[in-house]
């Protein structure tokens, strides 16, 4: 590790055992994006799955892409416990990436870079490392998700304490300074929670996901955020999959 663990990593450091169970959205998103990277036709170099988890991503790639070998790299060192993958490296992305991985053939990530300090300025630097014809491929939850919860919060008079996530068109802005993008898709995902509101801030909770920059809402403001959350199971998440090659003249 390059430091102790961050906040956020500790986070999920503690709910590591039920991230498997909780973690559906960040499945199926996982084989959608092993699904392209899969017919990528990679240069030599490292690969790396960018805040890889449990390692839902390489598990897809395993039995899709068997010849890739992702490094798979995060903050947790409980999470990375449970990725039955290898190699592995507990690090924190803050620092930028290890050396190991300068003209990287292939990065990824998945669900990670929103947790970041600076994910723009992060991006770029991911796509800096690439080698020539290398290939980024990315998937994070960008501004406009949880429209329920932000609604919620607007009608209580309460703060949104949402995790507040990037600008989908920021990140494009950013990659688009050092990648030909090939593929760069907003998409929606709707999930039943359960009823109200509670079931799915209990969800964020038990998948290690709760952690926000926010100060939390008094017991009286949470009841009020949740008498004025729609009556729908239903949240949504806005996902920007980006797919971007490093080409010769950038
Ligand atoms: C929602 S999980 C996604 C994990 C995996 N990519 C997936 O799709 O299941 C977010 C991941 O980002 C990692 N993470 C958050 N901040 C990090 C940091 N500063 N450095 C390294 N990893 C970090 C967490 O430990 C966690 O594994």
């Amino acid at each position: 590790m390059n430091q102790a663990a961050t906040p956020i990593c500790a986070a999920f450091n503690r709910q590591a055992a039920a991230y498997g169970h909780q973690a559906q959205l960040q499945r199926a998103v996982a084989w959608r994006l092993a699904r392209h990277i899969a017919r990528l036709p990679l240069p030599t170099g490292p690969q790396a799955d960018l805040g890889a988890g449990t390692g839902l991503l390489g598990q897809a790639l395993k039995q899709l892409a068997p010849r890739l070998h992702l490094l798979q790299l995060d903050g947790s060192p409980a999470l990375l416990a449970c990725n039955p993958l290898h190699p592995r490296q507990v690090w924190n992305l803050d620092a930028g990436l290890p050396a190991a991985l300068q003209h990287s053939a292939l990065l990824t990530s998945s669900f990670s870079l929103q947790w970041l300090n600076q994910p723009g300025p992060r991006l770029q630097h991911w796509a800096r490392s690439l080698a020539t014809d290398g290939w980024l491929v990315l998937a994070v939850p960008v501004q406009g998700s949880f429209p329920q919860w932000h609604q919620a919060a607007a009608q209580a008079g309460v703060a949104c304490t949402a995790l507040p996530l990037p600008s989908a068109d920021e990140l494009i802005a950013a990659a688009a300074t050092e990648l030909e993008l090939v593929h760069c898709r907003k998409l929606w995902f709707s999930r039943h929670y359960g009823p109200g509101g509670l079931a799915f801030l209990r969800h964020l909770r038990q998948l290690g996901a709760a952690s926000s920059s926010q100060p939390s809402l008094s017991p009286g403001q949470w009841r009020r955020l949740l008498q004025c959350w729609p009556s729908t199971s239903r949240v949504s998440w806005q996902i920007l999959l980006l797919i971007g090659r490093r080409t010769p003249h950038r």
